[in-house]
């Protein structure tokens, strides 16, 4: 098994092994104090792990109710985060208990914000379903949930008490969410340079990190713990993490979450790079390089909205202050740097990155 530990406010470790969902029941005993937990999870996952999850915990001998809601981002709303919490307070969840989040990013945010706020707060942990969630969502403390105006817009800083992480469970995942998983990962491997980046050119594509998927998950997060141990309330290098994120989330929402988080993602680093070739901050090797991951993933390299399109949706961006906006902007493999750029720039940026 491999074990990475986060040492934040609230110290904790992500573990990672295949088959570890059926030991899910004796982590959690081992945490002090968890007699009853609110399993919650979406429909799909719930149908496809539910269970296993429950008789794991009903076994150690922890008391389980189910909170399930239907899946997608449309419902990591402040509607679902109402009745989750009515949920766990006819169940009798008390501040000693703990919420189980089992499924993907949308399951993980929505179940953190609530455990963040329920009873002024109570312990939680994270289950990763999804190769995303896995590599990045299920770590760091990042619990949110959208308004109709805005995605992530209300939510809270709160680590989880563990993250169990069972990469046999991504074997039920579409290939689309996988390869939405694949453009978090390259983001670690163009943020980060070095041997993530020598793994992902060994794997050649999705079947070869699906191969060597328990080392990828692993690397991917020792990387994020070190930007969280450095910057757990993202005021400095966390926000380095949000390579691709600027354009990529403008796309996402525009689409009405038909892209997938990670494709916009990976749509996003390929418009910022191209243009920051243009603009004499990277250099053009490191273009080519992000260019042939990407298709070797089959994720996109453009984005399908035009410049005057993204750019009222930028504004709307919970990152923008003071009409500005921190844009990651790509050096070389393993170098990043943070660009305070003022909003209406930003339409100079897309159009040398291709997105006219
Ligand atoms: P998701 O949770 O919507 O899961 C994607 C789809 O896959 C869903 O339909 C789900 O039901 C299904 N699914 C999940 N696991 C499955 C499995 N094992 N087998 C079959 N189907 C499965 O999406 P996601 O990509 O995991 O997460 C995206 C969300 O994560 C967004 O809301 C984003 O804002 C958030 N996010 C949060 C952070 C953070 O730091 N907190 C970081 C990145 C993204
Ligand atoms: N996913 C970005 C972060 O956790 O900071």
């Amino acid at each position: 098994m491999k074990t990475v530990h986060i040492d934040a406010s609230a110290p904790y470790d992500v573990l990672i092994e295949s088959g570890l969902l059926d030991e899910l029941g004796p982590r959690v005993a081992a945490i002090s104090g968890i007699r009853k937990v609110l399993l919650v999870s979406d429909d799909t996952v719930n149908a496809l792990y539910g269970n296993r999850a429950a008789d794991s915990l009903r076994q150690a001998g922890i008391s389980v109710d189910t909170f399930v809601f239907p899946h997608g981002e449309a419902f990591k709303n402040l509607e679902v985060y109402g009745e989750l919490l009515e949920k766990a307070l006819t169940a009798g969840i008390t501040r000693t208990d703990a919420f189980v989040a089992l499924g993907g990013g949308v399951v993980g945010d929505l179940t953190g914000f609530a455990a963040a706020t329920f009873k002024r707060g109570i312990r939680f942990i994270q289950v990763p379903t999804t190769l995303l969630a896995s590599v990045d969502a299920s770590v760091g403390g990042k619990t949110a949930v959208d308004l109709p105006g805005g995605k992530n817009q209300v939510g809270a800083f709160h680590q989880p008490a563990l993250v169990l992480c069972d990469p046999c469970t991504l074997e039920t995942l579409p290939e689309e969410q996988f390869l939405s998983g694949c453009g978090e990962v390259i983001k670690y491997g163009l943020l980060a340079g070095g041997e993530l980046f020598e793994i992902l050119k060994a794997c050649e594509g999705p079947a070869g990190l699906k191969a060597d998927i328990e080392n990828v998950i692993a690397r991917c997060v020792e990387l994020k713990r070190d930007y969280v141990q450095a910057d757990e309330f993202d005021t400095g290098v966390r926000m380095l993490l949000n390579l691709g994120h600027t354009f990529g989330h403008a796309a996402e929402v525009l689409s009405g979450y038909k892209l997938t988080h990670g494709g916009a993602v990976a749509a996003g680093m390929a418009v910022v790079t191209r243009a920051a070739v243009k603009r004499g901050y990277c250099r053009p090797e490191t273009l080519g390089q992000l260019l042939s991951q990407l298709e070797r993933f089959d994720l996109p390299a453009s984005l399908p909205y035009r410049a005057a399109e993204l750019l009222p949706v930028i504004r709307g961006d919970k990152k923008a202050a003071g009409g500005n906006i921190n844009l990651i902007v790509p050096e070389a493999q393993g170098r990043v740097r943070v660009l305070s750029t003022a909003i209406p720039e930003l339409e100079g940026w897309l159009r040398d990155g291709g997105a006219e």
